[in-house]
């Protein structure tokens, strides 16, 4: 993966390197070509249109994550991949201002975006970069903002106060180490990541208040002992885990955060919470049903499908499974439900028989806590929409009490 370069950078930043960025129109692909033919016959230097017509794609292609932010931004590749959305880095900014912590070091700072969550929340950020040209970037994309100073330097040499608050989004590519596919090779160590898991650690010992943000699949087992750690989601995807230290604990335990956006744009927030559930699974497949409900993936990267359980007076289809058994239908922002119709053996050929007999001829496939692959599954039914009929039935492949299952169901509406 080619390096971003620092000087082009500095000078698409300000000047006439901004001048052109902001005269390029809407990035497409196609005219790409033809609009740097143009630019540099119209005298711009081709170092400089190749720069600024890369940001142009970088801002096309961080829109829907960034949204409309992403057109003021400086941008790197890696950068991108790795920044925070706004609207995570303002929810996470508000916890801050109830640590009575009044300057945060964002130590490993990245294009800015978490920075510019704790400086529009009100908080003074020293925000350190080791990658010259990163910092560039961050520079420029929190220059509108007061109580921000961008720093370059190595962030592990940094000595984090008492009274500081410290937040760490450690970098989980290996800079220049490309893999097979070209992109920045992606770590997958707790001790590959810059700064490491023990650095992280460290600073969290020394500074009043510490967040951190890490993937979604930080083993639960590695949170230290006193942390709160949230796992969030957007729109369905699992976006990071978050831990807390010290003054930034409301709560020690694993959350959920689910966020959905409104039709403005807006994200809503929920956090999922519920006392502590202490319901066995089920102990035989007979017993499922009436209902089923699905938890959204942050819960079940939580860990904490016993919210589930608590809140709707269900049990869970098997250990680990995340599908939960319930009398009654529970409208919950976070969940899905659907009506059992039946509990069949996980076996192509009678699930096959039962579909075609009432008219099934197509499939949507839920699968967890089963090694079956859906799409083999999906070919051994040999159903034949048309002929079998064109009704498609939802099957959900997974276990009750050890026993695999295919579970018929009907996506209810909850209200
Ligand atoms: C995941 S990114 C931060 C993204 C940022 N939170 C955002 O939302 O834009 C991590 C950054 O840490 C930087 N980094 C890694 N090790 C560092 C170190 N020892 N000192 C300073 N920066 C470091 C990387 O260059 C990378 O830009």
């Amino acid at each position: 993966m080619e390096r971003p370069d620092t000087e082009l950078l500095i000078r698409l930043a300000e000047g006439e390197g901004a001048d052109l960025l902001a005269s390029l129109p809407p990035y497409d692909e196609d005219a790409a070509l033809a609009l740097g033919t143009r630019l540099r016959a119209e005298g711009h230097e081709p170092a400089l249109v190749a720069a600024a017509l890369t940001q142009s794609r970088l801002r096309a292609a961080a829109r829907p994550r960034l949204g409309p932010l992403a057109d003021r931004l400086l941008l790197t590749q890696d950068g991108l991949e790795q920044a925070t959305r706004p609207a995570v880095a303002a929810r996470r900014a508000l916890r801050w201002r109830a640590t009575g912590v009044a300057h945060v070091w964002d130590l490993g700072c990245g294009l800015g975006l978490d920075a510019r969550g704790l400086a529009e929340a009100g908080l003074q950020v020293t925000a350190v970069e080791s990658d010259p040209a990163v910092s560039v970037a961050a520079r420029a994309n929190l220059a509108d903002l007061a109580g921000v100073e961008v720093r370059v330097g190595d962030a592990t040499r940094v000595s984090v106060g008492p009274d500081d608050g410290a937040f760490l989004d450690p970098a989980r590519r290996t800079p220049g180490v490309a893999d097979v596919r070209g992109r920045t090779r992606r770590v997958f160590r707790l001790e590959e990541l810059s700064p490491s898991w023990t650095v992280v650690q460290q600073v969290a010992v020394d500074a009043a208040a510490t967040g951190a943000k890490l993937s979604p699949g930080f083993p639960h087992a590695h949170l230290p002992a006193g942390t709160e750690a949230e796992w969030v989601s957007v729109d369905g995807s699992v976006v990071e885990c978050a831990v807390w230290w010290r003054a930034a604990v409301r709560n020690a335990g694993r959350r959920a955060v689910v966020g959905t956006t409104d039709p403005f744009g807006e994200v809503r927030w929920v956090e999922v919470d519920a006392p502590d559930s202490e319901a066995e699974p089920l102990d035989d497949p007979a017993d499922l049903g009436p209902f089923l409900a699905e938890p959204d993936r942050a819960v079940l990267a939580a860990g904490r499908v016993d919210a589930l359980t608590a809140l709707t007076g269900g049990r869970e289809l098997d250990h680990g499974t995340g599908y939960v058994s319930a009398p009654a239908v529970t409208p919950l922002p976070w969940a899905r439900w659907y009506a059992v119709r039946e509990v069949l053996p996980l076996h192509a050929k009678m699930v096959r028989g039962w579909l075609r007999q009432r008219g099934f001829g197509r499939v949507t496939i839920k699968k967890r806590g089963v090694p079956t692959d859906p799409d083999r599954f999906r070919t051994e039914l040999r159903l034949r929409p048309g002929r079998a009929g064109s009704a498609e039935a939802v099957l959900v492949l997974t276990r009750v009490a050890g026993t695999p299952v295919a579970v018929v169901v009907e996506p209810v509406q909850a209200t």
